[in-house]
């Protein structure tokens, strides 16, 4: 039986992938901060699931339960990175920056580097991490969330870079969502979203991405045509988009 852990599996898109990996035979580890959501998902399948509730900006104890569910699961195969937040901040108020860099940036790299880690003395393993479109370029509403996200795309490039020099077995897999439905949104915004994806559609394709071990998967698939465009978009016109 595969194993697996899912950081950030109590809401969205981390707890759909992971019932449909516990769905494809898995025994999933999940985690979150809300402990009730993860009893809950325990309970829906005993079987399946283990679970440890901490904060990723907590590096020592999440390194601790990381290593404790692997043990619970008698080793790991696949992690799935879904923890993240973000939130508009046009003051600059230091505080919110600050949370979004210890959950992005500090807790991101924190369990990502520590499975690295294990799977380089266990034979190898497969990382897989959702970043976002927005870490392509900044955005002065939401500098921290879009800043963060560029970090993770890089830290995710360069660990794919260094598996490959170092002839390990650890796949690196991207995924980079545009809009994805995992709220009520009628109830914080009334503008429709552009190019929202189901959840359910989302994670299906974020599952494929996994199995076939691709490098980087635009979720959905179109949004690789606003990534290519958001690369190459003038700075001067960038600037002058009405964010
Ligand atoms: N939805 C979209 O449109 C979209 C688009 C692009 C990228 N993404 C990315 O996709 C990922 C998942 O987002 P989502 O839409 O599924 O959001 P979500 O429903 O809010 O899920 C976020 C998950 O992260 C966990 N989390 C947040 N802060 C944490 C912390 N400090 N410690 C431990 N866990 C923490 C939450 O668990 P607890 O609250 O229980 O701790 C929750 O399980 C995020 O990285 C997000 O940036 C989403």
């Amino acid at each position: 039986m595969k194993r697996a852990i899912v950081i950030g599996a109590t809401s969205g898109i981390g707890k759909r992938m992971a019932e449909i990996l516990a769905a494809d035979g898995y025994r999933v580890g999940i985690t979150g901060r809300r402990k009730v959501n993860l009893e809950k998902i325990h309970q829906s399948n005993p079987q399946a699931f283990v679970f440890r509730a901490f904060d990723v900006q907590d590096v020592d104890t999440s390194q601790r339960m990381i290593h404790e569910l692997i043990e619970e699961l008698g080793g790991l195969d696949l992690l799935v990175y879904s923890s993240g937040n973000g939130e508009m901040n046009k003051e600059l108020d230091f505080d919110k920056e600050h949370n979004i860099i210890k959950t992005n940036v500090i807790g991101f790299t924190n369990c990502i580097t520590f499975v690295y880690r294990y799977f380089m003395q266990h034979g190898g393993g497969q990382i897989a991490a959702i970043t976002s479109v927005s870490g392509l370029r900044g955005n002065p509403e939401y500098a921290a969330y879009f800043s963060t996200k560029g970090y993770q795309i890089l830290y995710l490039e360069s660990l794919r870079i260094k598996s490959k020099k170092d002839k390990l077995n650890i796949q690196i897999t991207e995924l980079r969502p545009g809009f994805i439905n995992t709220i009520d949104r009628s109830k914080v915004q009334d503008a429709p979203i552009f190019w929202m994806t189901s959840l359910e559609k989302a994670t299906r394709q974020m599952y494929r991405s996994i199995k076939r071990k691709e490098e980087v998967a635009y979720i959905s698939r179109r949004w690789v045509i606003i990534g290519i465009l958001m690369k190459i978009f003038p700075r001067r016109l960038w600037d002058m988009l009405p964010f």
